[in-house]
């Protein structure tokens, strides 16, 4: 190779200031030589959250692997001359996060930050802010792709392609594969042996098969044991390293919605609609997920990150590199070598559902090249999990046309087509009390 010119690819990643920043760098710089790794840049809105990561990173990336690493609230140094955009922005961060949680949960209904009305909030913060983002994107940088991770990826997703439909933007997330790996564990075999046929909408899909090297499908078997073993639990490895009990919980319920439904293996954010009272009841309302992000997540990253810059080195930082960073890398590694690996992904459905509208954003295994993605066709669905997408699909839609056109109606009919909306009183009062919560991140509604 020696005297002809490799070009080395300009890494972003949007919404730096997140705790989960770091450990995206820490994968960047692990898979520098596959990825031709040239620079990162860490762009982000808020200067001090950018700072803290941001010179964490360039001090983590000088010592492992001497690549340049800088950070800047700039949109415009950061993307000019970018080959990959990693977004993933929280508009109102976790605070905001947590009314999305506390409101709907006030009212005895699901508070979660990507399901049920907490989601609808997420999205309506989130889809003004992504969509310039993207814009900014296409005249900047129109080349580069844009891999997103950003909340409520189910509306966001349909939010980009809608509008940019031209965009080189994949809209994707981490549970599927997560979920894989955690099946592939329990049947003790190497998760890369293993090929899972998956259909749905982000946060909202079924496995439907679980392939080995012979061609046998083993969901059957799968099946099986968890009907037959009241004991079975799946456990997620990551989550017991971290110490995190709440996956631990919402694979409990994957497991009781598998034996509800046994037909396919549910991915586990649908335990929050097939046993959404059950949980809400279980759920404390003064402490959701967004307290114990910002009081142990965050907390652990930041504080990791400032004992680092005040010791000048990383030598004894905790960093830990998961699922979450491994997954985006992987991505773009399969773009950059042209690999046509297979990812699960969200994207406009056209047909690859067969039996679901063609103009709808789906979350299918798709083949990943330099030339994009290819879906895979997944043929017709049965009725019954066609039904629940098509609900869903209908609020999701509903929802982005309320961001985009401004309109309380259309907010109002989202909300009511949700299912963990009981009754219109309660879907107006808790879609009257988000919308005053999230003044200014909204639009206006009228
Ligand atoms: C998974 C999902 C993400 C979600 C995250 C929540 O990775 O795929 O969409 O944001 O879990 O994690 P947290 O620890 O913030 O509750
Ligand atoms: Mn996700």
């Amino acid at each position: 190779m020696e005297g002809i010119f490799v070009k080395k690819n300009k890494f972003v990643i949007v919404g730096s200031g997140s705790s989960y920043a770091p450990a995206i760098v820490a994968v960047l710089l692990q898979r520098r030589t596959d990825i031709r790794l040239g620079e990162i840049v860490l762009y982000d809105i808020d200067a001090s959250r950018a700072a803290r990561t941001g010179r964490f990173c360039e001090l983590y990336a000088a010592e492992n692997g001497g690549i340049p690493v800088t950070y800047t609230t700039d949109i415009e140094q950061a993307f000019r001359g970018a080959d990959f955009l990693f977004v993933q922005i929280r508009p109102g961060c976790n605070a905001q996060r947590e009314k999305d949680e506390k409101i709907p949960l006030s009212h005895g209904i699901l508070g979660q930050e990507t399901c049920g009305l907490g989601g609808f909030s997420f999205a309506m913060r989130c889809i003004p802010a992504i969509l310039e983002i993207v814009g900014k994107a296409q005249e900047l940088c129109p080349d580069a792709w844009i891999l997103n991770y950003s909340n409520p990826e189910a509306m966001i997703s349909e939010a980009i392609y809608r509008t940019y439909p031209k965009a080189k933007a994949l809209c994707i997330c981490d549970m599927p594969i997560s979920q894989e790996e955690t099946i592939a564990d329990f049947l003790e075999i190497p998760h890369k042996e293993l090929t899972f046929r998956y259909f749905g909408l982000n946060h909202f899909g079924w496995f439907t098969h679980i392939y080995d090297k012979q061609g046998c499908d083993l969901l059957p078997a799968l099946r099986e044991r968890v009907l037959s073993d009241s004991t079975v639990r799946l456990v997620n490895a990551e989550a017991v390293e971290k110490q995190d009990n709440y996956w631990g919980e919402m694979y409990a319920h994957a497991i009781e919605g598998f034996r509800a439904y046994p037909e396919f293996f549910p991915l586990v954010y649908l335990s929050y609609y097939y046993f959404h009272n059950q949980i809400v009841e279980d759920m404390n309302p003064e402490y959701t997920r967004a307290n114990y992000v910002m009081d142990v997540r965050e907390k652990v990253v930041f504080e990791d990150c400032d004992r680092c810059i005040a010791e000048g080195t990383t030598r004894s930082s905790a960093l830990h590199a998961g699922v979450h960073g491994n997954y985006i890398v992987d991505i773009a590694n399969a773009i950059i070598n042209d690999t046509h690996e297979r990812f699960i992904i969200n994207t406009m459905n056209r047909g690859a559902i067969g039996n679901f509208n063609h103009d709808a954003v789906v979350e299918v295994p798709c083949y990943v090249g330099a030339g994009g993605i290819e879906p895979v066709s997944v043929g017709y669905i049965p009725q019954f999990h066609k039904s629940l997408m098509e609900a869903q699909k209908g609020y999701e839609k509903l929802t982005v046309e309320a961001a985009l056109t401004g309109s309380y109606q259309k907010a109002l009919q989202a909300v009511l087509l949700n299912r963990t909306v009981p009754s219109y009183a309660v879907g107006k009062a808790v879609l009257d009390e988000l919308m005053e919560a999230n003044k200014g991140y909204w639009n206006e509604l009228y």
